[in-house]
């Protein structure tokens, strides 16, 4: 990612642009739905998460598909997490008695109660996909019944977020920040917009190198060179609204609103690679000295890691590698997950998110360890594709086809599966 803050050209743009932004906006109640019509139609008629993704390429500026898509290096590890899950092998079960009255799949995830073992993970700057951002996939989660992240890059609001699902949204995430004042001036508005959850992102503080972004000449803000004007061209729906909102900025901190060239300097100021375990229990008991009741760790991979939050006070090990965006070839966490179970025992929730693409995965991760799985690009190619109906789609996706499996596996509930683990594994 190329991050720069505004040169002249960026601003003569910027201010050019702010000046038709209004008249855009009196129109657009019947020209962006007209825009949207076919990219609605695709998502309404779409089967699987894949065919999401199709059209989300198809909507969204180069660009900012491939901020979405890509991973670091090679992509390695992001093809890796997918094709981990499809190697493993399952054994049906037969004359079960199971029918879809019985079936209940719901649970706790970190202390927030949700329809399914599925949580809408924290994903950066949402008003960059589609102008609906973190909104749509509130209003999603509340409709099904399942907790969202909030990022602490948000780009909408954290209290206008929270009136949108006030019993979803619950967890805010955070990056490792360097000064401790105004993360708890965020923490305490966290708190009072109702979040009950913290998540500690730990392993960002050095950034991935996504090629695909260099590639498209991805950078925030965007610095309209002749790559970047070509894919706005070529993406009139995403480009119109874009156009005729007003330029989203980034809501890490509370009254603030970062436009993204400065959000880009408080970032780089902010960052703290020297964020350590010591720090982390800091943090842990100011949340929990506010009232806040589950600290949880992102980004875990290594068995002995696993054990260390413990120690620190983490309620929740969240099993990670950031969708494949940061270390390149890092294990699958589908295939960390049952060492670190095994590590920690029973007693502790594990979250496992990067790979999931289908109802089949998210119960391979129940069976090998998770109590629930978090997912990424999923409902973030439902949001680019089209706003609160892709994200409402993608669940919807996810959701059919877990039933269905589970029903396959002769099992009524989470229990069941986990219970019958060792029969429905082929080892
Ligand atoms: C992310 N991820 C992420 N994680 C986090 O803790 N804070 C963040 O702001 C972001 N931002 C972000 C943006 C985009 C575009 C993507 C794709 C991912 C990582 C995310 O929470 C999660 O770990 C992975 O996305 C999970 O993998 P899948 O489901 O995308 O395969």
């Amino acid at each position: 990612m190329k991050l720069n803050s505004l040169n002249l050209w960026q601003k003569t743009v910027n201010s050019a642009v702010d000046v038709i932004r209004p008249g855009l906006k009196k129109v657009k109640h019947f020209v962006q739905p007209a825009l949207d019509m076919p990219f609605l139609y695709k998502v309404k008629n779409a089967i699987n998460v894949n065919d999401l993704r199709k059209i989300a390429e198809k909507r969204a500026h180069p660009m900012v598909f491939a901020y979405l898509d890509g991973g670091s290096d090679d992509e390695i590890a992001l093809k890796r997490s997918v094709q981990s899950f499809q190697s493993i092998e399952l054994k049906h079960a037969v004359l079960h008695g199971v029918s879809k009255k019985t079936m209940d799949l719901s649970t706790t995830i970190m202390g927030i109660n949700s329809s399914l073992p599925i949580l809408l993970t924290s994903c950066a700057g949402q008003k960059m996909f589609h102008m609906e951002g973190e909104t749509a996939t509130a209003k999603a989660a509340r409709k099904h019944n399942i907790p969202m992240t909030l990022s602490q890059l948000t780009t909408t609001d954290f209290r206008e977020v929270s009136n949108n699902a006030p019993d979803h949204c619950k967890a805010l995430q955070l990056y490792v920040w360097k000064d401790k004042d105004l993360l708890i001036t965020v923490l305490q508005r966290a708190r009072e917009c109702g979040f009950t959850s913290l998540v500690l992102t730990a392993d960002f503080s050095w950034v991935g190198n996504r090629e695909k972004e260099k590639r498209t000449g991805f950078s925030v803000p965007p610095d309209y060179n002749f790559k970047q004007c070509y894919g706005a061209f070529i993406s009139p729906a995403w480009t119109y609204d874009y156009m005729s909102e007003p330029q989203y900025g980034y809501k890490a901190v509370p009254n603030a609103n970062f436009p993204a060239a400065s959000l880009v300097d408080f970032i780089n100021d902010q960052m703290k690679p020297e964020f350590n375990w010591k720090d982390a229990e800091w943090l842990n008991s100011t949340w929990k000295s506010m009232g806040g009741t589950h600290c949880v760790l992102k980004g875990v991979a290594r068995e002995q890691d696993a054990l260390h939050c413990l120690d620190t006070g983490f309620d929740t090990i969240w099993v990670s590698n950031h969708g494949g965006r940061q270390l390149d070839c890092s294990i699958p966490t589908i295939e960390t997950l049952p060492k670190i179970r095994d590590k920690i025992g029973s007693d502790t929730e594990i979250i496992l998110d990067g790979g999931i693409r289908r109802g089949l995965d998210v119960i391979k991760a129940l069976l090998l360890g998770a109590d629930s799985v978090a997912i990424g690009r999923p409902y973030l190619y439902g949001l680019t594709a089209g706003g609160f109906e892709g994200v409402d789609k993608s669940i919807s996706i996810l959701k059919d086809d877990l039933i269905l499996n589970t029903g396959l596996l002769g099992c009524n509930n989470i229990k069941e599966l986990k219970q019958n683990a060792s029969k429905i594994l082929v080892s």
